[in-house]
């Protein structure tokens, strides 16, 4: 077998001997190519299996130089990571834009250089044959809301550990939006650093489409893909601001995202304002979270009245009893009778385990998936799937 044609574009001398070093030492090919213009031409000329291309060089810049070769290219997409030297979400977000698959931020460990490239080698399938746009199967493309009665009652834990379920257990392919702009806590929740993109950048791209909007997600190690919320409530109001002006922004990203996954799962704030009511209407499902006590049976009243007004179906308002097992001297009868209907689901308390999960960073679905919450959620996934599933199937 050949060996893997790997070209490096960059002006920097001591770049390109540690590049050579490290790629040759894994067995790649490597040529060199020392400002934009000529890697271009030898992108051209050579069909490397992956380009490694700095962002500022002489002639041509990596970003149009990425635009270029991405131009002229005919089928084949060879994959392309960046060499930037600043860990800015709009810097990568350019570069994401122009054309590249992936990042790294200079300095970088040999070691990180080399599984990135590896893990992009083995998506696009090792660089010699490319998946045809449009060849990949139909996805469910399920829309669902997760809609706090009020804060703290579980919901952003039951979202996350239920994406983590359906991905893990089930093999769906699933993505998790933390559509909390002005506090959204996944960044906290699984561990993720402030410079990767959000929610922000997807909805400020007048040309979104399935390729970047798979670029601004950010991968968890446990099967999920995440659109992160903005970094800081500031940014919160760009997202706000834009939906108004174009409410389509919002829809775009919803599209796309159903085409993409199977599950789209949407962890909500409680307002309920335009972004909010525009998520309520596009969802297929929405899941209001609750727990049994006086206050939360009284916001759970107001939820079903407002979804009344609004004209959606019952089915459309699926309720979800966290911590059904805990004492509150309200139970599960109780708390139907004063509701005057069904609690369709429940997830039982455990306090440990939840804490525990929230303190490591990692949630209980992927660390302790056999525990009795992980249990219980994988249940909640098992049956939400077998009725959306099948509803997908039959709207085919
Ligand atoms: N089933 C459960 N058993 C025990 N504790 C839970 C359970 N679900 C959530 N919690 C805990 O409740 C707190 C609030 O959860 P969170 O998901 O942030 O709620 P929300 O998003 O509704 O504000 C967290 O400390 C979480 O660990
Ligand atoms: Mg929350």
């Amino acid at each position: 077998m050949a060996a893997t044609k790997v070209l490096v574009v960059d002006d920097d001398l001591n770049i390109q001997r540690v590049l050579v070093f490290t790629l040759k030492q894994e067995g790649f090919e490597v040529h060199v190519a020392s400002d934009g213009q000529a890697g271009v031409e030898m992108a051209a000329a050579i069909q490397p299996d992956l380009i490694l291309i700095d962002v500022a060089m002489p002639k041509l810049d990596g970003y149009a130089a990425t635009q270029q070769i991405r131009a002229v290219e005919q089928g084949r997409r060879v994959p392309i990571i960046m060499l930037t030297s600043e860990a800015d979400v709009e810097q990568r977000v350019k570069g994401l834009r122009a054309g590249a698959d992936d990042d790294i931020v200079k300095p970088f460990h040999p070691l990180e250089l080399i599984a990135r490239i590896k893990a992009l080698l083995s998506r696009s399938g090792g660089g010699a044959q490319q998946r045809k746009p449009g060849t990949e199967a139909p996805t469910l493309g399920r829309l669902c809301c997760f809609y706090g009665a009020k804060g703290g009652v579980g919901t952003t834990t039951i979202a996350i550990n239920t994406a983590i379920a359906l991905a893990s257990r089930l093999k769906r392919k699933t993505a998790l939006v933390d559509a909390n702009l002005q506090f959204g806590d996944m960044r906290v929740f699984l561990d993720m650093g402030l410079d990767a993109p959000s929610i922000v950048n997807a909805i400020s791209e007048a040309d979104l489409d399935s390729d970047l909007l798979k670029k601004l997600m950010t991968t968890h190690h446990a099967g999920i893909e995440l659109l992160l919320a903005p970094p800081n409530p500031e940014t919160a109001d760009i997202v706000a601001e834009r939906q108004r002006s174009d409410p389509g922004s919002l829809s775009r990203i919803l599209s796309l995202a159903r085409k993409a996954y199977d599950y789209t799962m949407i962890d909500m704030a409680k307002t309920i304002d335009d972004f909010n009511l525009q998520l309520f209407d596009e969802a297929d499902v929405i899941f209001v979270v609750m727990t049994a006590d006086l206050s939360c049976l009284k916001n759970v009243r107001l939820v079903l009245e407002t979804m009344d007004s609004l004209g959606y179906e019952r089915d459309k308002i699926q309720l979800v009893l966290n911590r059904s097992n805990a004492y509150t001297g309200i139970n599960v009868d109780n708390a139907e009778s004063a509701l005057g209907r069904r609690i369709d689901y429940q997830v039982i308390n455990e306090y440990r385990g939840a804490i525990s999960a929230l303190n490591s960073g990692e949630p209980f679905m992927s660390s302790r998936p056999d525990g009795p919450l992980g249990q219980s959620v994988s249940k909640f996934a098992r049956e939400i799937d077998a009725v959306l599933a099948g509803e997908a199937v039959a709207a085919r």
